[in-house]
């Protein structure tokens, strides 16, 4: 096309996108409950819809709206489209500034081209220069097959960036449609993953090549939809069951926090009043082996309401999440009795080292929460690695130098009790309620073994067990003995938790570790 014309159409299209999106202002803002009633009708928005959403009112400037592909083959120069497939840009949530990047599938499918990485790659670059959050609402068919490696060079592009910003903002992914191929991995790569259900869909090989490689029928729901990543894979940190409610999560989400690496999350005021807790001194019940909800726990703690949790429906005997507590951004990691016990496996360490070490990056203070009877035996756990596994959480509290403070509910044994955040492994503050039972393993299993041999000549061998368990169970179920030793820095009154944790948060407030020089450790991955 020549140049004149070019340039002539251009300034129509500049005219066109900023009519559309005062025309989808004024249609999508404002408006509070009655818009986002009216948008759950809606099943899927339009990528600009999306941006303007989720973006405070009238913040949002455009970026490359002019942007056109330079493919020639396949009689694509014939088909431009101006901003080939990606509105990008930047704008403000809730006052705060954040760089936003909306696949547009009724463009080629969304498809990546060599142009479309570019306008990413701009505002990725922004993003990490300038130090603000940047959110990826991803829908689109993969590489743009017309153009080859062009658009796999793209791709790669932006993974470089990813892993250049890692660490420094937080990146957020949604998934609103497919999201197919290698284009996975830069969600992958980013912080956390929301998917919408039933819209979305995310795997490196579809059902047709599965069909052809392994002889599976499965569709492309079951494959990579967000159940599965939700539910099975962890790919998922959160599921939303439409746009609308998607686009909520991811305020939600960044309203936890911080810009960027060197900054602290917002510290909402507030005023120290009546912090007593009496329900949590009826939660954990008197018989060890029944279990509790830590739920309860952690709702009682808190302040009112403010638990985002994170990856609700993977590996559930362990409980991660955001909240606020006296104001103060935290995170949450916490042993959930209800479900296996709440012992550790390979799925739970891995989901509570990842979210660990988020929390270290962005300087959000950790709190734990431990039952835990041990890690999970069997071959199952033996083969898929719950060594190298349950390293990696025990590597990631080791490394983490925010405030981290931990509270002992009931059990804590064996090798669980040191990588559930405990003193030796860098811990500040560490309180134990008087329920708690810290020790190597349960006192029925402790008596068996070291008093094997006095159990099996005894007249009546099942009360010496009995005998055995209870002088065991004096000695170190409770918290003690870990007290006298400084393991545990005070023996804590259930109703007194949330006060002791308030007071403790704000005095770690200033912490500062220095840590040897190095490139960097070696997690076990
Ligand atoms: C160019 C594409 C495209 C692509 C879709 N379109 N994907 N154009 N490159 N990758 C176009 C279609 O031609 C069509 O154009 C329009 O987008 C809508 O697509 P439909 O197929 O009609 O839509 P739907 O039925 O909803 O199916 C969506 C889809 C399907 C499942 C995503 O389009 C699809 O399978 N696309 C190819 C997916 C794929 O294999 N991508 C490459 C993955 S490999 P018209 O003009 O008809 O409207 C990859 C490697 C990355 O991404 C590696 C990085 C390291």
């Amino acid at each position: 096309m020549p140049f004149a014309s070019l340039r002539i159409k251009a300034h129509k299209m500049e005219a066109k996108i900023k009519d559309l999106n005062e025309k989808l202002a004024l249609a999508y803002l404002g408006g509070g409950q009655e818009r986002i009633d009216k948008q759950h009708q809606k099943k899927k928005l339009t990528a600009r819809e999306r941006v303007l959403y989720i973006l405070d009112e009238g913040s949002f400037e455009e970026i490359g709206a002019l942007v056109i592909h330079r493919t020639t083959e396949f009689g694509m120069e014939e088909e431009i489209i101006y901003g080939d497939g990606v509105v990008t840009g930047y704008g403000t949530i809730n006052g705060r500034l954040t760089y936003i990047f909306a696949q547009d599938f009724t463009v080629f499918g969304g498809s990546l081209s060599e142009t479309h990485a570019e306008k990413i790659c701009k505002i990725m670059d922004l993003a990490l220069k300038v130090g603000a959050p940047i959110i990826g609402l991803n829908d689109s068919g993969g590489a743009r097959i017309q153009e080859g490696v062009r658009s796999l060079g793209g791709y790669a592009d932006i993974f470089y960036k990813n892993v250049q910003s890692s660490g420094i903002i937080p990146q957020l992914s949604a998934i609103m449609g497919p999201c197919a191929g290698g284009a996975v991995y830069s969600p992958a790569m980013t912080d956390f993953t929301i998917m919408v259900e039933n819209s979305s869909y995310m795997f490196v090989t579809g059902p047709n090549v599965v069909k052809t490689v392994t002889n599976e029928e499965v569709t492309s729901e079951e494959l990579g939809g967000a159940n599965t990543h939700a539910t099975k894979s962890g790919v998922a940190h959160i599921t939303a069951t439409n746009d609308v409610t998607c686009l909520e999560d991811l305020k939600k989400l960044l309203s936890y926090l911080p810009q960027n690496n060197k900054e602290i999350p917002k510290h909402l005021p507030y005023q120290l009043q009546e912090e007593v807790r009496e329900n949590l001194s009826n939660i954990v019940p008197g018989n060890a082996n029944k279990s509790y909800d830590m739920h309860a726990v952690i709702a009682e703690i808190i302040d009112a309401n403010s638990f985002y949790e994170i990856h609700k429906d993977f590996a559930e005997n362990i409980i991660v999440g955001f909240a606020r507590l006296g104001g103060r951004s935290i995170g949450i990691v916490a042993n959930q009795p209800l479900i296996l016990a709440g012992v550790l496996d390979v799925n739970s360490s891995k989901k509570a080292a990842r979210f660990v070490r988020f929390c270290d990056a962005f300087n959000i203070p950790l709190l734990v929460l431990e039952d835990v009877p041990g890690f999970l035996p069997g071959t199952d756990q033996e083969w898929n690695g719950i060594i190298v596994n349950g390293a990696k959480l025990l590597y990631a509290f080791s490394e983490a130098t925010v405030p981290r403070v931990t509270v002992i509910t009931r059990k804590a044994y064996g090798g669980a009790y040191d990588v559930m955040n405990s003193k030796h492994i860098g811990a500040d503050m560490n309180f134990a309620w008087p329920s708690a039972e810290i020790a190597v393993m349960g006192a029925k299993g402790a008596a068996e073994i070291i008093f094997k041999r006095e159990i099996k000549s005894a007249e009546n061998p099942d009360e010496k067990l009995k005998e055995k368990e209870n002088e065991y169970a004096a000695l170190f179920a409770n918290p003690y003995s870990a007290a006298q030793r400084g393991f545990i820095d005070e023996v804590i009154l259930p109703k007194d938790t949330r006060i002791k944790l308030i007071k403790a948060f704000s005095m770690l407030e200033n912490k500062e570790v220095e840590r040897p020089n190095r490139k960097h450790g070696n997690i076990p991955l």
